[in-house]
């Protein structure tokens, strides 16, 4: 396998080489058995805690390592290679834990970052709504102040990890007619009287992640575990998607790499009319096309994570076009494996219809690769 290892630091290549590992040597074997059995990764995820790799992204004075977001997507291409279901509740911790750290008071910062440094504390990250997706700053979930504290009404949909997560990062609004600057951001915590979690979707990929409702009834919300300002949260939230998105780009090359890995072995191995189907160039131009696509959404993910790492903000053209060519690319690439392994593929003896069903969700969640688009399209026509 080639990376771009020229570009990447000593450290950057440590920490890849370090999830690689961790990923092809354990969480690689129970893939396929937690898609099966559509449960929660746990030993993959104590795998992660156990090398360290839940602190990339938080500064060291909380407890990280903080080796940036270029790090991150190095290490969550590793997990996705492995298990995109795993990697997924991995680079949820980031989104639901950079809102805390971009925008958290000091006392917030403490509270939490520590625990989510170690993997002790899981994170989630809730703006989807029934009536909400793509149109986010349409969302109805109501605060009301009373006082000291919110009263949060209304319900959350596809929420990633909601049901394990310690601390969520929740935006409801405080006026609607406001709609972008009406949204407010809150942490919940898991106790608070008047939260519940509701259910759990059962989904075509991915199937290890949970993606769970989250129901709020007069549910009080002291006002110190609001996120920044009243009408701050949407900035907070979209803020947030411009790191993550990259890093949800890495997680599309995880799963084309794997495929593409998967695809090219079996072209040396499987026989037809006489000869490995490789030698076939049908099969060479697939996979060099499959190739050229992993290369290309890995060198765009790597670029939109660099200018995070550089301090630069407000990256989201970069960051949109990352996550879309990504996964769009996993989505073909492993559509194409699917294609080289042939009625194989299409069984559950080999993994890449696991990866064809995985790469399905990059093209839909952190923003649909629509949005993504019209994200590109806003830049580049203005308004
Ligand atoms: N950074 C900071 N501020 C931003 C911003 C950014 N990236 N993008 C927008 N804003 C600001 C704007 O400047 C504007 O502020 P002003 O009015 O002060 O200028 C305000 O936010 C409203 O912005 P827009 O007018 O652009 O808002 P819009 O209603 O037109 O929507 C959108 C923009 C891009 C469509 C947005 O709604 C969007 O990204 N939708 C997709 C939602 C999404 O990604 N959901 C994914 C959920 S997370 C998930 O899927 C995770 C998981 O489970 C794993």
């Amino acid at each position: 396998m080639k990376h771009d290892d020229v570009a990447l630091t000593d450290e950057q290549r440590m920490i890849r080489d370090l999830a690689r590992k961790v990923a092809r040597e354990k969480i690689a074997r129970w893939a396929a058995e937690i898609d099966e059995q559509e449960r929660y990764p746990t030993e993959s995820i104590e795998a992660i805690k156990e090398a360290g790799l839940y602190g990339i992204w938080v500064p060291e004075e909380y407890g990280g390592s903080d080796m940036g977001c270029l790090a991150l997507a190095l290490a969550a291409e590793e997990v996705a290679w492995a298990c995109a279901a795993t990697a997924t509740q991995y680079v949820d911790q980031p989104l639901g834990g950079l809102p805390i750290l971009y925008f958290g008071t000091d006392e917030q910062k403490k509270k939490y970052l520590p625990r989510l440094a170690t993997g002790e504390l899981l994170a989630a990250y809730s703006l989807s709504e029934p009536e909400a997706g793509s149109d986010a700053a349409g969302l109805r979930m109501t605060a009301v102040r009373r006082g000291d504290h919110y009263v949060l009404n209304g319900s959350k949909q596809w929420c990633t990890n909601g049901d394990h997560a310690g601390i969520l990062t929740v935006f409801a609004t405080v006026d609607r007619a406001k709609r972008a600057k009406g949204i407010t951001a809150f942490l919940i915590e898991p106790d608070m009287p008047g939260f519940a979690v509701g259910k759990k979707e059962k989904k075509m990929g991915i199937r290890g992640s949970p993606t769970v409702a989250l129901h709020f009834t007069d549910c009080r919300v002291p006002v110190e575990q609001r996120l920044g300002e009243e009408g701050e949260g949407f900035k907070i939230a979209m803020a947030t998607l411009d790191v993550t998105r990259p890093a949800t780009g890495s997680m599309a090359v995880g799963i084309a790499q794997a495929a593409l890995d998967a695809a090219v072995g079996y072209a040396k191995e499987r026989k037809q009319f006489g000869q490995r189907i490789g030698d076939f160039q049908g099969i060479q131009f697939m996979l060099a096309d499959m190739a050229i696509q992993v290369h290309a959404a890995r060198l765009m993910v790597h670029y939109a994570a660099r200018q995070v790492d550089a301090g630069i903000r407000g990256n989201s053209y970069e960051a949109s076009m990352a996550k879309c060519w990504a996964g769009d690319a996993a989505m073909k690439v492993a559509t194409d494996a699917v294609q080289v392994f042939g009625g194989y593929g299409y069984t559950r003896e080999f993994p890449v219809e696991r990866f064809m069903r995985d790469a399905k969700i990059m093209q839909i969640y952190e923003g649909t690769n629509q949005i993504q688009r019209l994200i590109i399209a806003r830049e580049l026509l203005g308004g």
